[in-house]
């Protein structure tokens, strides 16, 4: 198949990149905002470093599937209207990129558009998105119901995603990422009063394995990518010092955020009948994959 994957050079699509080019042609379109080619290593296919809201997509021919993770992916960033231009206007021009060339379009949408709605999260549940992040993949994903009977589409939640080629995302990476480079420096894993937050950690192994899955989805439409399993932070903590052979304790500090998710939980079961998807990896086995790649701060 001849693929685009938008965002490449970042930490979910270098992983897609990466496996995708084994069997098929793909092409990475990346401005390297967050991204790194660092991240693209071993690539084979075209890295083509361009802005999706302004190159021209018409450049690409007899393209069959697209993978669209380009995006501002920093929840802190709170310039709505640059937000907006990214992440909903890169979306719409890919979008209408998709209907001329009858491409089929797996996109990346956020469990944030829950925001601290209920838990186990479903597709269907009131949508509270608390950031300009989680707003502009809410946008995303009314379009898709809006487009939904016109193209093959599938709009992916993803819950919270750790694992290799992360890095480079810096304090936007996940917060196993953050709290195992601190432990690795010696010190005491810093986390919000008092740990108790949770969230589904998937590990990006999974990711990928769902978004290729989302090719051959039954029908368009939007589901959650989780395990339908939330770990706290203090846990994570807990499964690090096992993993490394540490007895680091956590050091808790205040939350300077007004809006903070504090659980996230996804509802699995949409993801199964749709994709045949469910998550292989539990968070220990993630966390130890993971170590095993993962390089101490320089
Ligand atoms: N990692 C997670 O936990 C998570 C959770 C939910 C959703 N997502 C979504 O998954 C997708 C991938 O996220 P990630 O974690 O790999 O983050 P990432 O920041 O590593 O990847 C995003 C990539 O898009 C590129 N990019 C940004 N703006 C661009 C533009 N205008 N033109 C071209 N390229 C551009 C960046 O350089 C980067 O390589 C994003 O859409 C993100 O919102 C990620």
């Amino acid at each position: 198949m001849r693929i685009l994957i938008t965002g490449g050079a970042g930490f979910i699509g270098s992983n897609l990149a990466l496996t995708l080019q084994k069997d098929n042609d793909v092409t990475v379109i990346d401005n390297l905002s967050s991204g790194n080619k660092e991240n693209l290593k071993g690539f084979k296919g075209d890295l083509i470093i361009d802005d999706i809201i302004s190159m021209d997509l018409s450049q690409f021919k007899d393209i069959d599937v697209i993978f669209h993770q380009a995006a501002i992916t920093d929840t802190t960033v709170s310039d709505e209207k640059r937000m907006m231009e990214v992440n909903v206007g890169g979306f719409r021009r890919v979008l209408d990129f998709a209907l001329k060339e009858r491409a089929i379009l797996v996109y990346a949408s956020s469990a944030g558009v829950y925001g601290n709605g209920k838990c186990p999260m479903r597709e269907d549940q009131e949508l509270l998105p608390q950031n300009a992040y989680a707003r502009s993949k809410s946008l995303m994903d009314e379009l898709t119901i809006k487009y939904k009977d016109k193209i093959r589409i599938m709009g992916l939640r993803y819950f919270n995603v750790y694992g290799p080629r992360e890095e480079y995302k810096k304090k936007a990476a996940s917060m196993i990422y953050q709290l195992a480079q601190q432990m690795k420096a010696n010190k005491n894993p810093r986390i919000f009063k008092y740990g108790e937050q949770s969230r589904d950690f998937i590990y990006v192994k999974d990711v990928v394995d769902a978004t290729l899955k989302a090719i051959r989805a039954k029908e368009s439409g939007i589901v959650n990518v989780g395990t339908g399993v939330a770990t706290t932070f203090n846990r994570i903590i807990k499964i690090l010092n096992e993993t490394l052979g540490t007895s680091y304790e956590p050091e808790y500090f205040d939350n300077p955020y007004s809006f903070y998710q504090d659980e996230t939980r996804a509802d699995t079961k949409r993801a199964e009948e749709l994709l045949g998807f469910k998550a292989r990896y539990s968070i220990e086995e993630g966390i130890r994959d993971y170590l095993t790649t993962i390089k101490s701060e320089k």
